[in-house]
């Protein structure tokens, strides 16, 4: 594994070691595994299996690879208690072992992909997160984390940022985001539904804009694409005026989040996940971060994209209100942009040969 995501997983494993003792001798179901924050999940808990835990945790990872990398979990191949079953998650899927815990984080993600699968992403959300609750039902799950987003909240009104899991949104059902945003949204109607009617343990997470080591390069979205052009030593390319805002979130808090939500028992509950609003910035500030870092004397300037729907319905300011994580769960982002950007840039150097 690499150094960087190592290190990190380390960090992760030591804060939530106390609620993990929950998953010890226990089958965790990962969708997504091969993508972003699946692979974090499947890290960590193979850290714990070979450091904490008497028992090991099983881990059943499914993706159908349509923008995964299998080589994200190649080094727990070998390992007795990894299963990777390559699947599509809208078809449903049956196991005839225990699964006791269920973290639903397969989707496209990336507005650029999911443009190009509108029904693919729709299908994932709606479709396969009816499936995987039907799953957990069956085999009376101990906890169900569904991976939403924060564009269930559309582009809030000024008086709803920073936005709290209130907020009903203010989403387009027919613009270019509305497959993601929209199956999103249907996809925690189903979870609340399952919870009513049968008891399920769902939680839904919504995250706020996360990055870091995992998150491909030509993943497209706005740090990794600033990374590409300024380790090119190319200008910087904003596809916007600059004055957008978001508060990004380094991948350990967050994964450390996701955790704290789906081992507690706040079941029919949903939760932000992000950065302090101290922490937004616009784009124009990230790119200057980004171009200190990379230590590159590069432009950078504002170019429309070929993608003629890129900033389309895209919401001009998103930050979260945390109180909510941060009362129940005890949740506190820790690293700041420059930190995480500097170890993300590592690894995107490492990993690119850059
Ligand atoms: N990264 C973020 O900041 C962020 C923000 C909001 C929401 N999310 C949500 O979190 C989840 C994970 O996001 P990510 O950033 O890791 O994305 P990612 O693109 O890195 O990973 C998603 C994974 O899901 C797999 N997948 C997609 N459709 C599938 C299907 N039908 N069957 C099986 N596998 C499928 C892909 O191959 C990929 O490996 C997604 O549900 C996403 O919507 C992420």
């Amino acid at each position: 594994m690499d150094t960087t995501i190592s290190e990190d997983v380390q960090e992760i494993a030591n804060d939530i070691k106390d609620i993990a003792l929950k998953l010890e001798g226990k089958t965790l179901l990962v969708t997504g595994g091969s993508g972003f924050i699946g692979g974090y999940f499947l890290d960590v808990i193979s850290f714990l299996n070979e450091h904490q835990f008497l028992k090991p945790c099983k881990v059943i990872c499914l993706d159908n690879l349509i923008v995964g990398d299998q080589k994200r979990f190649a080094h727990l191949l070998k390992k007795d208690y990894f299963e990777f079953i390559k699947h599509d998650i809208s078809k449903p899927f049956s196991y005839d072992r225990p699964i006791d815990f269920i973290v639903h984080a397969a989707s496209v993600a990336s507005p650029t992909y999911y443009r190009q699968y509108p029904l693919e992403t729709i299908d994932a959300n709606v479709m396969g997160t009816r499936y995987l609750l039907q799953l957990a039902k069956d085999k009376k799950s101990q906890s169900f984390l569904f991976m939403s987003t924060s564009e269930t909240y559309g582009d809030p009104n000024p008086e709803n940022i920073p936005t709290p899991e209130t907020y009903r949104g203010n989403v387009s059902f027919t613009g270019p985001r509305a497959c993601y945003d929209e199956s999103k949204r249907l996809g925690e109607t189903l979870c609340m539904a399952f919870w009513q009617q049968y008891g399920v343990p769902v939680k839904i997470a919504r995250p706020f804009n996360f990055y870091g080591p995992g998150l491909r390069l030509d993943d497209k979205r706005v740090i990794p694409d600033f990374v590409n052009n300024a380790l090119h030593n190319q200008p910087i390319v904003m596809h916007s005026d600059g004055t957008d805002t978001r508060t990004f979130c380094y991948i350990s808090d967050a994964i450390t989040g996701l955790f704290k939500i789906l081992l507690s028992d706040f079941n029919g509950e949903a939760f932000n996940v992000g950065n302090d609003v101290q922490a937004e910035v616009s784009m124009l500030q990230l790119a200057n971060m980004i171009k200190e870092i990379s230590g590159n004397n590069i432009e950078i300037i504002h170019k429309e994209s070929t993608d003629k729907h890129y900033m389309t319905d895209n919401p001009r300011r998103r930050a979260p209100n945390l109180d909510k994580i941060k009362k129940l769960l005890g949740y506190q982002p820790t690293v700041d942009l420059k930190t995480g950007l500097k170890k993300s840039m590592g690894w995107y150097k490492s990993t690119y040969n850059l």
